[in-house]
């Protein structure tokens, strides 16, 4: 019988679209699903691949299927559905074998399965998938965390299936368990921001400016063709673009304005308060999302709290662009100083130029800011941030004057924009040597005697506070 080369467990839109995008590429594959209904529609649809895409109708034969050492990638969601397939796959495998969890994750999840499945001799990988369903299937990026000689086994059926940027596959071998899953995380924390933002711009065109969707979408379409063109832009294009079919409305202005969420953009968040960062662009999208689903407190509180009372106009088109690039670059520019501060807390001596590069293509995130940033880190010293970076510098010193008016516009007429202001706010206390937090430590002296440190003299002091 004929051996598979890799068996994808999970046949969900993410599994089916990797599957046939790695059969495709002349892997066998072995196929499996816990509804194991789905399975002969699936393979059916896929005649053209033939032997390439091997069926399997349970878990023993589905591992019997694989060749030795086997490789098993599962797609399926991360939480307990995951647990329990690690379960009940440990025991059919042996010293050798491969196990990729090639869905979102929580590294910590990651970190304690490797051990896991290494104390038996199975190597285990986290393998960060972008690019959504499409991406699966023409090529995603991909962010792998494992030993390197799983990286060494693996290369070969992630390089041929990967997006490629000017023919650079969009893949890396990022550090060893968690690691891949962190990266991949931290992209979706950037996403977050990303969408926050542009969502942002939308509300203050539709409310502010009384813009209709098809006229945002046109200002956004010529944004694609400039700095901010990107994946995230194309799709709001789409989203803005689409009417619906019976009534020709614009279907966007009948969806609810209630954002749902997995779990990567608050992982993020709470990764970056672990390691005392704060990544608040990304936090602010987190948190808006969360204030989107309470839509029965958002209509009480409507009529209930009054707003700004001022009329002030619109800032101009090419002022909310660069406002947008702006809150962009110091989005990115959190995420990557957690990507830096999470590679020294765990070791991982993380390549974030690499990171940047094989975000280009294939990802959610990709946009061309991002070839801007990967030539910045390669030549950034270490522990410098990317904020810093004189590439960055120069852009920021272009668009954040927009950024302060759109926002200043924003909080004058009370219109809510929490990621572009958060940037902002976080760009403003970067550049003061002397903030305000001498006040804190004077407070936390004062009803604490927790001490501080001068700025005249050495060691540490107590206040006699009057
Ligand atoms: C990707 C995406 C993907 C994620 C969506 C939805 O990189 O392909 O990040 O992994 O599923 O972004 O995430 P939320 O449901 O949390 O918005």
């Amino acid at each position: 019988m004929k051996q598979a080369e890799i068996g994808i467990y999970g046949l969900g839109t993410m599994g089916r679209a990797l599957a046939l995008n790695i059969a495709e590429h002349g892997f066998v594959t072995a196929v499996a699903n816990r509804e194991t209904d789905w399975i002969d529609p699936f393979v059916e649809g896929a005649s053209h691949l033939g032997e390439n895409l091997l069926p399997c109708y349970d878990l023993e034969s589905f591992v019997a299927r694989l060749a030795r050492p086997r490789t098993v990638l599962f797609m399926i969601p991360s939480g307990a559905p995951l647990e329990a397939m690690l379960d009940q796959v440990a025991p059919l495998l042996e010293p050798g074998d491969l196990v990729v969890d090639a869905g979102n994750a929580d590294f910590n999840d990651t970190v304690r399965r490797a051990e896991r499945f290494e104390a038996a001799g199975i190597a285990y990988v986290g393998l960060g998938v972008s690019g959504g369903a499409r991406g699966a299937r023409h090529g995603p990026s991909m962010m792998f965390g494992g030993t390197a000689d799983s990286w060494t086994r693996l290369e070969p059926i992630l390089t041929a299936i990967a997006a490629r940027y000017e023919g650079d596959a969009c893949v890396a071998h990022l550090g060893p368990d968690g690691a891949g899953h962190f990266v991949k995380t931290v992209h979706n924390g950037i996403e977050y921001a990303d969408m926050q933002m542009i969502a942002e711009l939308y509300g203050l065109l539709r409310d502010a400016g009384g813009w209709d969707a098809g006229r945002i979408a046109d200002l956004f379409r010529d944004w694609s063709k400039g700095p901010l063109a990107s994946f995230l832009i194309d799709v709001s294009v789409i989203a803005l673009d689409t009417k619906e079919p019976d009534s020709g409305q614009p279907l966007i202005d009948l969806i609810v304005d209630t954002a749902g969420q997995k779990g990567t953009g608050r992982w993020t968040v709470i990764e970056a308060q672990k390691l005392g960062l704060s990544a608040s662009t990304i936090e602010a999208a987190v948190a808006a999302r969360s204030w989107s689903a309470d839509r029965d407190l958002r209509a009480r509180a409507e009529a209930l709290l009054p707003g700004a009372n001022v009329v002030a106009g619109l800032p101009g088109v090419q002022t909310l662009e660069q406002a947008l690039l702006a809150g962009r670059i110091l989005s990115h520019a959190q995420g990557f100083d957690l990507l830096a501060a999470a590679s020294r807390e765990y070791g991982w001596s993380l390549d974030l130029a690499r990171v940047a590069e094989i975000w280009r293509a294939g990802c959610i995130l990709r946009s061309d800011l991002l070839s801007g940033v990967a030539e910045a880190l390669k030549t950034l010293p270490d522990e410098t941030p990317l904020v810093l970076a004189p590439q960055m510098l120069a852009v920021l010193e272009q668009t954040v004057p927009a950024l302060r008016q759109v926002v200043g516009v924003a909080v004058q007429i009370g219109q809510p924009l929490p990621a572009l202001a958060a940037a902002l706010t976080w760009y403003d206390s970067l550049r003061r040597a002397r903030g305000s937090s001498n006040m804190i430590q004077a407070q936390r002296d004062v009803f604490g005697a927790h001490g501080f440190e001068r700025t005249d003299l050495p060691g540490r002091h107590n206040g006699e506070w009057g």
